[in-house]
């Protein structure tokens, strides 16, 4: 290992982290994610009680699918150089963990948040220990010049990859608020997202991936027509360079979600708040994986996969899942009437064995009171899996559109000032049945 070390670094080259031999990674995740053990810590902390229970489901989705064509899956993976980037997040590393419990050839992983990669290292590590192939973590922005220069290195050391999986994104409904996280998320979701799968196609990828998201059918929020945006500009380039992506409803517990802030509140001693009103799907850290992995592996260009609604897929309110929660803690939550009231009472119930929660109705700017994968446009296939579906998708573009939105965001940025409602108006003339619901109330002016 020091020689290895030394190597790498006399030619300038990126330490390459050792290898694993893999056993199945599928059951560690099992135990990680809680289906056997009553209680369980989430992969960064936080006590959680078994996922499936805690959204009202006793069976994982894909299970049956995924064994069926399991030899399929395993063969591609091991022979494979497979891109994460945004794969310290929620979904890519779920994807990571995915693929690693296979072997691949290579697996890098491109991340602007550096301590999350830290901890996806460490999570397989501590969890699968080491394989044959090449792992290695890249703390890079995919939008910088140094990402073009990491890509181009790659292209000459390893003859590039053959799958690029792209999870990197803004995703928060409540960072439309202000116009400058807005352009953020324009950059991050639409412009970087396309400039990838250019590189993708230029050094000759098999696949590439990214997550749409449910919110990208009819969207109400900004967020989720940055997505519907972006599916705009990766159709036009499906023409040269086979696309594959997936839509999918929440993932308990993923980074930056009101469930996973429930660990927080906890550890924090401070009260639970949840809509009691807005009702979501929802999916585990690990059968988002396994639905994106499907998706790019053998999917179609320009498929959408997404989760068959069945008996186990059911919609579920966040303060049930907040009761649920607390019970599994051994708390009986206190209903307050507002918010000081919760925030005051929490030691006074704690000693009783109680928590404080605050339920809601929600009013906040681009809530959707439901979810919907799919829209009546939109044609399916329903009939190649038994948990997922898939919507079938031409090329069709609309090349003047994708240009006037080039050229309006340039005009912009170039002008050095820009106001959120001009990024609404460009948004309603790419997406006509844009709904953007505007209460002028954002979760940010919540507890
Ligand atoms: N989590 C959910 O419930 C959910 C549901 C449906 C769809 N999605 C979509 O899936 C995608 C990923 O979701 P997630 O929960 O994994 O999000 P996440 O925030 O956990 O992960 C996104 C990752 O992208 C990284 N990133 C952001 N900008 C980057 C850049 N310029 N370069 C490199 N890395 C960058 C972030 O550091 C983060 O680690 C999003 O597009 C989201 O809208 C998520």
């Amino acid at each position: 290992m020091g020689e290895e070390v030394k190597a790498a670094k006399e030619k300038g080259e990126p330490l390459l982290l050792p290898n694993f031999s893999v056993h199945y990674l599928r059951h560690c995740d099992k135990i990680i994610y809680g289906l056997f053990e009553p209680i369980m810590r989430t992969r960064r902390g936080g006590m959680v009680d078994n996922i499936l229970g805690l959204v009202g489901r006793t069976n994982p989705l894909f299970e049956s699918d995924i064994s069926r064509i399991e030899g399929e899956l395993t063969e591609i993976i091991s022979n494979s150089r497979f891109l994460v980037v945004g794969g310290a997040g929620t979904i890519g590393s779920a994807i990571c963990r995915e693929l690693f419990a296979r072997n691949p050839k290579v697996l890098h992983v491109v991340d602007i948040s550096e301590n999350n990669m830290v901890e996806l290292v460490r999570d397989i590590r501590s969890s699968v220990g080491y394989g044959t192939g090449e792992f290695a973590t890249f703390a890079i922005d995919c939008g910088s010049d140094i990402f073009e220069d990491f890509i181009n290195a790659q292209v000459k050391r390893i003859g590039g990859y053959d799958y690029i999986f792209n999870t990197s994104a803004l995703k928060h409904v409540r960072s439309e608020k202000d116009p400058f996280t807005l352009m953020r998320m324009i950059d991050t979701n639409v412009f970087y997202t396309d400039k990838v799968m250019q590189m993708a196609e230029k050094m000759g990828a098999k696949k590439y991936f990214c997550v749409s998201t449910d919110k990208a059918a009819n969207p109400v929020n900004m967020m989720g027509a940055s997505k519907r945006i972006m599916e705009m500009f990766l159709n036009r380039r499906s023409a040269n360079m086979p696309l594959a992506m997936a839509r999918f409803a929440n993932v308990a517990f993923s980074d930056g979600s009101l469930l996973y802030g429930f660990n927080r509140r906890i550890d924090k001693n401070q009260p639970l708040s949840a809509p009691c009103d807005v009702r979501r799907y929802f999916v585990t850290p690990k059968e988002s994986g396994q639905l994106c992995l499907m998706s790019c592996l053998t999917g179609e260009n320009r498929d959408i996969y997404f989760p068959k609604l069945s008996q186990e897929l059911n919609l579920v309110t966040f303060s049930s899942i907040a009761e649920k929660y607390l019970a599994n803690l051994g708390y009986e939550p206190v209903q307050c009437a507002t918010e000081q009231e919760a925030r005051d009472r929490v030691l006074e119930l704690k000693a009783k064995r109680q928590w404080p929660v605050y339920f809601f109705t929600s009013d906040t700017t681009g809530e959707k009171d439901f979810e919907e994968f799919y829209t009546d446009n939109e044609v399916l296939d329903m009939n190649r899996f038994e948990s997922l579906g898939i919507i079938k998708n031409e090329l069709d573009y609309d090349e003047k559109k994708l240009e006037y939105f080039v050229s309006r965001i340039k005009e912009l940025r170039s002008a050095g000032v820009w106001e959120r409602g001009e990024l609404i108006d460009l948004f309603n003339e790419m997406i006509p049945n844009f709904n953007h619901k505007e209460t002028g109330k954002f979760l940010d002016g919540r507890m």
